[in-house]
């Protein structure tokens, strides 16, 4: 697992370094040659099932029909096709040039894939300005992912007029109003008052409209707020629905936070035996809090019987699980 991940990584970082200088762009021979053995390679990774590859053939097929006739949807998706290099060979610079003629039709998908090739230089020599300005045409023909790029622009200052909290928050609010990773962002810097007004309640908002389109994160962020009644009156019996919401799809805070309330009888009858499932769930999940408080279960017999050997496999995870945290952290894997 771990190797595979890494070797995916290495990837990722050869390719980012070539796209990142001019000269991929004048494809000298044998880097090229370098590159495509390692992207089929990791193609075969991916493990693409014989079914699936004849079916994206004959799309792409399709697509190559539809792009020579001009059709800026075609033209638009062949090109994020060989973008991504997924089912085909990745080519940037045919990538870049079918999306950049679906961007001349008007096509605001396109416009703003053009605008980040442009600004990573994708297939492309680098140039940020034009490649703002076609992601703000997007952002202003209300596309919302767009509408986000263009707040992270701003608020990081890779804009070209650097650094704008006023603008990016502009552009974060529009975003908001539909994307989830903007409800997000925004629900979080107003929950922290960082680069906004502190304001509880409009955070709670944006954090349940994420809830209610399927975040995870979202619905145990709700799910705490109404346990702790931050910016929504405090309701434990709704708490309790949101965070078994996320920890049923794997979030680890949701397992820790109903695994606590289970202990103390908070927004349903005490249950330690239930609290010991969620904890479980969460050290299983490679949570070093949850197995430090399985190991203490156990030994104390807690919501089981009292278990000494379980005791010691569990604090021996925790000790496990806390030291591959510390690396995940320092290596950034
Ligand atoms: C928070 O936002 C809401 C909605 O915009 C507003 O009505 C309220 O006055 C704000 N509260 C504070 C403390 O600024």
């Amino acid at each position: 697992m771990m190797m595979h991940l890494w070797r995916r990584m290495s990837i990722l970082w050869i390719l980012g370094l070539s796209l990142s200088s001019s000269w991929l762009f004048l494809r000298p021979p044998q880097l090229t040659r370098v590159l495509r053995a390692r992207i089929s390679c990791w193609a075969a990774e991916a493990e693409i099932s014989a079914a699936d590859m004849e079916r994206a053939k004959k799309e792409i097929a399709e697509l190559e029909e539809l792009a020579a006739k001009e059709d800026a949807n075609a033209q638009f998706r062949l090109g994020q096709v060989l973008r991504k290099g997924r089912f085909v060979e990745q080519d940037l610079i045919r990538a870049f040039q079918l999306i950049f003629d679906a961007a001349q039709q008007d096509h605001v998908r396109a416009e703003y894939v053009l605008g980040t090739m442009l600004i990573r230089a994708e297939g492309c020599e680098e140039d940020v300005d034009t490649g703002v300005n076609f992601v703000l045409m997007a952002a202003e023909d209300g596309y919302a992912p767009a509408q986000f790029a263009m707040s992270k622009l701003y608020l990081t200052g890779v804009h070209p007029g650097g650094e704008d909290a006023l603008s990016g928050l502009y552009w974060l609010k529009r975003a908001a109003s539909e994307h989830v990773p903007a409800q997000l962002k925004l629900g979080e810097m107003l929950l922290k008052g960082e680069g906004v007004k502190r304001n509880e309640t409009l955070a709670a908002r944006y954090f349940m409209l994420a809830a209610k389109e399927g975040s995870v994160q979202a619905q145990e962020v709700v799910g705490q707020l109404l346990r702790t009644g931050t910016g929504l009156a405090r309701d434990e019996a709704l708490a309790w629905t949101w965070l078994s919401k996320a920890a049923d799809q794997g979030n680890e805070e949701a397992c820790l936070t109903l695994a606590a309330m289970c202990r103390k009888g908070e927004g349903s009858p005490r249950d330690p035996a239930a609290a010991l499932r969620w904890f479980e769930k969460a050290a299983k999940s490679g949570n070093p809090e949850a197995a430090n408080e399985l190991g203490v279960m156990y030994l104390c017999g807690e919501g089981t019987m009292s278990d000494e050997a379980a005791s010691a496999y569990w604090f021996q995870r925790a000790t496990e699980l806390e030291e591959q945290r510390l690396a995940d952290a320092t290596y950034g894997i």
